[in-house]
């Protein structure tokens, strides 16, 4: 048997994603031998690919590298001195976050802690859409400490972390607002927000006294969107590449802003995965392609339209 895994040999478009062949890895001490059935595709991953960002820097000596941080599938082999899962084990994780990825792989050595098991009322391809995406919407909406009862604008509700963000803000009974084109606002109401069209005005036209602003798109979006918040708001703003720029205008209008880098957090994985298994969270999916369609699940995410998630059939 051996081990399909798609690598980058060289920063550029998406034809730069190559598959490769492998030898199935042995487990060390502490690790369990996974077998991948679906990888989450990610903006990073995307951004990487380019040479774009930390992560590429970082592995620029190293290629081939092999994306993807985010992993459902099988416990197929344990390592020496592995005390919680068996063989068998249905689980999910989010993986060598930032610089070491490998998710884009058929089978990948993980250490046991890192990862989580998966109810069995969650299917594998929804657990594969969580970890990166449902992690980085619970911790913005944790560093922005959201009240119940509290004006939370979401920008880009639609997204991968929007709208797990939207239903995670939904839950903490917050009055949620989010923005999105045409297309989304019937799928954004349906998870409970109050949904903005950003393509028929810009959102400072349409909303004012908002609490807490959570931006997912950056950039001028986000600039305009300070112009909603009320005296004393806060800012949570997650793409990375405008966060100090976002950060230093909302703090000069005298808004508590931050940006953030997404931690895993095994635990905080259980609590979606148990959420989604009684139904209180909902994931969605775009489009699942085959691994071998990885160059069109890259384009797909580069469009920056995309409904929920893109995820990789790794054993198709
Ligand atoms: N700092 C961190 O740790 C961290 C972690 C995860 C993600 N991120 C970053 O956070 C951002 C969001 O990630 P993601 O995975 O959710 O991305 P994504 O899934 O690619 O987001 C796509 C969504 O963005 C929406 N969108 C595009 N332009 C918009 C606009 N002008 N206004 C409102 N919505 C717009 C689209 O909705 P429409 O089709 O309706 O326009 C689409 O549904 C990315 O920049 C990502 O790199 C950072």
């Amino acid at each position: 048997m051996e081990n399909k895994q798609i690598v980058i040999t060289e920063f550029g478009e998406p034809e730069v994603l190559a598959i490769q062949s492998s030898e199935i890895p042995t487990p060390q001490r502490g690790e369990v031998l996974v077998k991948v059935y679906f990888a989450g595709v990610n903006p990073i991953d995307v951004k990487t690919r380019a040479g774009l960002g930390w992560a590429a820097q970082q592995n620029r000596d190293k290629l081939p590298w092999t994306p993807g941080y985010d992993i459902s599938g099988k416990v197929v082999g344990l390592g020496d001195g592995v005390k919680l899962l068996v063989e068998g084990d249905t689980v999910a994780g989010f993986i060598g976050f930032p610089l070491q990825g490998g998710g884009y792989s058929q089978y990948v050595c993980v250490p046991e802690e890192a990862l989580s098991l998966v109810p069995d009322a969650v299917t594998f391809e929804a657990a594969a859409v969580l970890p990166l995406a449902g992690q980085t919407a619970a911790q913005a909406i944790n560093k922005a400490g959201v009240q119940v009862g509290e004006r939370v604008l979401i920008l880009g509700g639609a997204g991968g972390v929007g709208h797990l963000a939207v239903q995670l803000a939904v839950a903490a009974k917050a009055e949620v607002y989010t923005t999105c084109s045409g297309a989304n606002l019937d799928y954004l109401a349906t998870l409970g927000a109050h949904a903005v069209n950003y393509e028929f005005a810009p959102v400072s036209e349409r909303l004012t006294d908002i609490d807490v602003l959570i931006d997912l798109v950056g950039g001028e979006a986000a600039l305009d969107a300070l112009k909603c918040l009320k005296d004393g708001a806060r800012v949570v703003t997650v793409p990375t590449i405008t966060a100090d720029m976002i950060c230093e205008k909302a703090s000069m209008l005298g808004f508590e802003a931050k940006g953030m880098l997404v931690d895993p957090d095994p635990e905080q994985l259980n609590t979606m995965l148990y959420m989604v298994s009684v139904g209180l969270l909902k994931t969605e999916i775009q489009q699942i392609f085959p691994y071998t369609q990885v160059i069109d699940a890259h384009r797909q995410v580069e469009t920056g339209h995309t409904r929920g998630k893109v995820i990789l059939d790794m054993q198709c």
